[in-house]
Parts: structure tokens; C-alpha cells; sequence
């Protein structure tokens, strides 16, 4: 499972301006290190197109950070698959803690979301993690266990064309990482999951998120089972993005 190119995937949330991503891209790309894991940021959407031509000619991809369950029409405010491989995205977070709490999305609509991306080319980043209350409470196993289900049915035979991301809510920009027996406790977990449902299991990759950063990522990294990053603070600056990236790769 080692052998498997890292993803260092940074999710830049709700934060930027034209002026910003400018010149968070071109540190990114003038640091990038020659033999470097795979790569992608996930600008908020409506800088995409800005994001994918300043990124033209680096290895850097670029992923949206939600993606419509639906293909098109009456849906306000939504961005269909198709629109957003049109405009050069390969990744899209999918059910993101933050989209679960604030917009109510459910397994449900989190599997017809990773569905929706597949379809049309583009490689669904599902993300699972339980909340302190529920990691206390012992049922953190069951609580990613079920959301992941939900995206193992949606997208059926097409399990191992997915990313999953661990990323206990309880860690996501407090400042508090999972310890590294903590995640790989749960991505063994995810990936025997996996494995009961395809048997190309060995091809999925496994990010861990969560106030991971320039100090914590390489014994992260250094899991078995974690093999890539998915990074929301550390992302929106160039060193230590790169840092992230040099321990990835
Ligand atoms: P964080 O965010 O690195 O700021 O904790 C991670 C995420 O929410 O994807």
C-alpha cells in the first residue's frame, strides 16, 4: 500500500482573493520539489478558472470543494459535475463536515454526490469522521463506518476510483491532529471496508485531515494505511504547504 503515490490535497475553504491565490499558486510552484506526490488545491469555486490557467504547466491539480448531486437545471446556486470537469477540475471533496453540519448533507446525499463527480470524470474525495462527542461516546468505528457505506453503495462498482478522507471533526482547525495510532486505528478500519467491497482496495487512497500541518505530517504520513493528506489551514501558506508536500513525496 506504500508503494501508492501520496495525495496532498488542499482545501483552501472559504479564503482567498484574486490577489492571494496569485501569490500563495506561485510559491507553491516554485517550491514544488521535482519528484512530488500527487497535488491538488481546492480554491472556492469561483475562482477555479483563475486557479486552473495560473496552474497550467505545474503538476498541481485543481478540485472543487462540492459538487451538485444533480446534472442540471432549476437548482440555484448549484454546480453540476459537468460544469466543473469543463472548467479542468479532477477532484471534489464530497461531504465535508462542514457541508454535513451546515447544509444538512446526509450519507444519502453525499453518495449521489460522489456519484455525480464520477460520472462525469471527476475523482470524489468522500470525507467520514465523528465528532468528539462520539469518539467519546465509542462509536467512532460505526460513525465512519455507516457514512462510508453510504458511498460505497452510491457508487458501486466504481469503489475503487474514490479518495476517503478520515477526518475527525473534533481535529479540523482546532489545532488538536488525531495522534498517529489514532488514524491509523481508524483507516485500517475504512480500508478492510474497502477491501470487502472491491478488490482493487488497494488502489483507494486513505487521506488523513485534520489540523495536520508542517510538524505533525511526516509521522502522519508514516502510517500504513494514511496515504495522503487532505489540509485546510496549513494549505493557505506556500511553506508550509511544501513542507507537507517534501513529506509526501
Ligand atoms: P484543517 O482543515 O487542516 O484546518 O484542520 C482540514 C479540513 O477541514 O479539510
Amino acid at each position: 500500500m506504500n508503494a501508492m503515490k501520496k495525495l496532498i490535497a488542499g482545501n483552501w475553504k472559504m479564503n482567498g482573493s484574486r490577489a492571494d491565490n496569485a501569490a500563495l499558486l506561485a510559491g507553491i510552484a516554485a517550491g514544488l520539489p521535482a519528484n512530488a506526490c500527487d497535488v491538488l488545491v481546492c480554491p472556492p469555486a469561483v475562482y477555479i478558472a483563475d486557479v486552473v490557467q495560473a496552474l497550467q504547466g505545474t503538476a498541481v491539480m485543481v478540485g472543487s470543494q462540492d459538487v451538485s448531486a444533480a446534472d442540471k437545471g432549476a437548482f440555484t446556486g448549484e454546480l453540476s459535475a459537468a460544469m466543473l470537469a469543463d472548467c479542468g477540475v479532477r477532484y471534489a471533496i464530497v461531504g465535508h463536515s462542514e457541508r454535513r453540519l451546515y447544509h444538512g448533507e446526509t450519507d444519502a446525499v453525499v453518495g449521489a454526490k460522489a456519484q455525480a463527480a464520477l460520472a462525469k470524470g471527476i475523482t470524489p474525495i468522500v470525507c467520514v469522521g465523528e465528532t468528539l462527542e462520539q469518539r467519546e461516546a465509542g462509536e467512532t468505528q460505526a460513525v465512519v463506518k455507516r457514512q462510508l457505506a453510504g458511498a460505497i453503495h452510491a457508487v458501486a462498482h466504481c469503489v475503487s476510483e474514490i479518495v476517503v478522507a478520515y477526518e475527525p471533526v473534533w481535529a479540523i482547525g482546532t489545532g488538536k491532529t488525531a495522534s498517529p495510532e489514532q488514524a491509523q486505528e481508524v483507516h485500517a478500519v475504512l480500508r478492510a471496508q474497502l477491501a470487502a467491497a472491491t478488490e482493487q482496495s488497494g488502489r483507494v487512497r486513505i487521506l488523513y485531515g485534520g489540523s495536520m500541518n508542517a510538524a505533525n505530517a511526516q509521522t502522519l504520513l508514516a502510517q500504513p494505511d494514511i496515504d495522503g493528506g487532505l489540509i485546510g489551514g496549513a494549505a493557505l501558506k506556500a511553506a508550509d504547504f511544501l513542507t507537507i508536500i517534501q513529506a509526501a513525496s
